[in-house]
């Protein structure tokens, strides 16, 4: 009998690590610039009365606008939800372009704006939704679960949208009514997943590009410097990286740990654009970068997200000035009721469970 995997569609990573690569970064600006910009887009946010909404992977300076007006940082679902609950008309989404749908989703009636549409995801990338869409019709026993970091073509076909922080307690419910699941798009969470459910999984071979450069050999060292530290890793990263984890989760969960652990130094294997909330959450404590490839001097291992780091203050203030084609997110109605409803299966989940997405992350226990 041929394996199931067989038919799992080869993802071409090399072609999406060189796109990434390529993604422009922002210009740099004289401090006379930067505060120019920075009063225009306060200005712009109460003229069209709109809320920034930021990832905690973005440039700091975007994070800290967000903070100062009113508007929020966190991880991509508390992004969604806060666009939801907050009363401007206008969500502005700094971040990738999954996080302007997902707000697009669930706020139909807001308009929703980022600073670049080319910000992409290779976990996105690396779903095509054809192709997902014909995976899925090959396996209808399998109930099919995509993270959030997809198409909203790619949700629309889900039957749950899930985050980094309640991947695993989905897996269980499912796990535990006897159903299989069609996981997808990225291979290192769903085997981390699998490996702490133990349910049946067929997995989608998407990585994050980021999270695929950290390095177990490299972190057994730098652990082995600082023997006091706690090492922090997001689920994106490759087996062996969570094999050395004292703490697996998503953003925020990182965050709370480091809030709450004893330790006063962390090892964290994650993008580096959250120190700044880190540092912030936790004053006098130490974090250190996990090490990447190796490739020091090029762009490709610098643990920090190039999609993400297209935000600048330059291109949001052109977003609130101009909106229109560059700068607006839509999703086809029907798409969006269909994607809407795996989305919001994860929702009522996590509400039933009073698991908020930010909440406990998975401790790991001892090797
Ligand atoms: P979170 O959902 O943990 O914010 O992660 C999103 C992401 O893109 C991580 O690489
Ligand atoms: Fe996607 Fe990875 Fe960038 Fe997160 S860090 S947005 S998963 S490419």
């Amino acid at each position: 009998m041929i394996p199931e995997k067989a038919d799992v569609p080869t993802i071409d990573l090399d072609e999406i690590r060189r796109q990434a690569w390529a993604a422009p970064c922002p210009a740099p600006l004289s401090d006379t610039e930067r505060q120019a910009l920075r009063e225009r887009i306060k200005q712009l946010l109460k003229d069209r009365n709109a809320v920034l909404v930021a990832h905690y992977y973005v440039d700091e300076e975007l994070q800290s606008l967000a903070d100062e007006t009113g508007g929020c940082v966190s991880d991509s679902l508390e992004m969604a939800r806060f666009g939801h609950a907050h009363p401007a008309e206008t969500i502005v989404v700094a971040g990738v372009r999954f996080m302007g749908e997902t707000a697009k989703i669930l706020n139909p009636e807001k308009r929703v704006l980022m600073p670049t549409l080319a910000a992409e995801c290779s976990l996105d990338l690396s779903c095509p939704a054809d192709a997902f869409r014909a995976f899925c019709d090959r396996h209808p026993d399998r109930t099919v679960v995509v993270y959030a970091n997809t198409s909203a073509a790619v949700k629309a076909r889900a039957d749950w949208t899930v985050t980094s922080s309640i991947a695993v307690k989905v897996a269980e419910h499912l796990h535990r009514q006897g159903k299989k699941i069609l996981w997808s798009p990225d291979r290192y969470l769903g085997a981390y997943v699998q490996e702490v459910t133990g349910a049946d999984m067929l997995m989608w071979q998407g990585s994050c590009i980021v999270h695929d450069e950290f390095r177990a050999d490299a972190l057994k060292r730098l652990k082995a410097e600082h023997p006091e530290a706690a090492v922090l890793v997001h689920p994106e990263s490759p087996p062996d990286v969570i094999a050395l984890a004292d703490v697996v989760g998503s953003t925020t969960q990182i965050i709370q740990a480091a809030q709450t652990l004893p330790n006063d130094t962390f090892i964290v294997a994650t993008d580096r654009g959250i120190f700044y909330k880190m540092k912030e959450a936790t004053p006098g404590k130490t974090f250190i970068e996990a090490p990447t490839g190796g490739l020091a001097a090029s762009c490709g291992s610098c643990a920090h997200c190039p999609w993400m780091n297209m935000n600048g203050l330059a291109n949001l203030a052109d977003a609130l000035e101009r909106g229109g084609p560059d700068h607006e997110i839509h999703v086809d109605p029907a798409i969006g009721r269909e994607a809407r409803k795996s989305i919001k299966r994860m929702l009522d989940f996590a509400e039933s469970l009073k698991v908020q997405a930010t909440g406990e992350a998975n401790v790991a226990s001892p090797a």
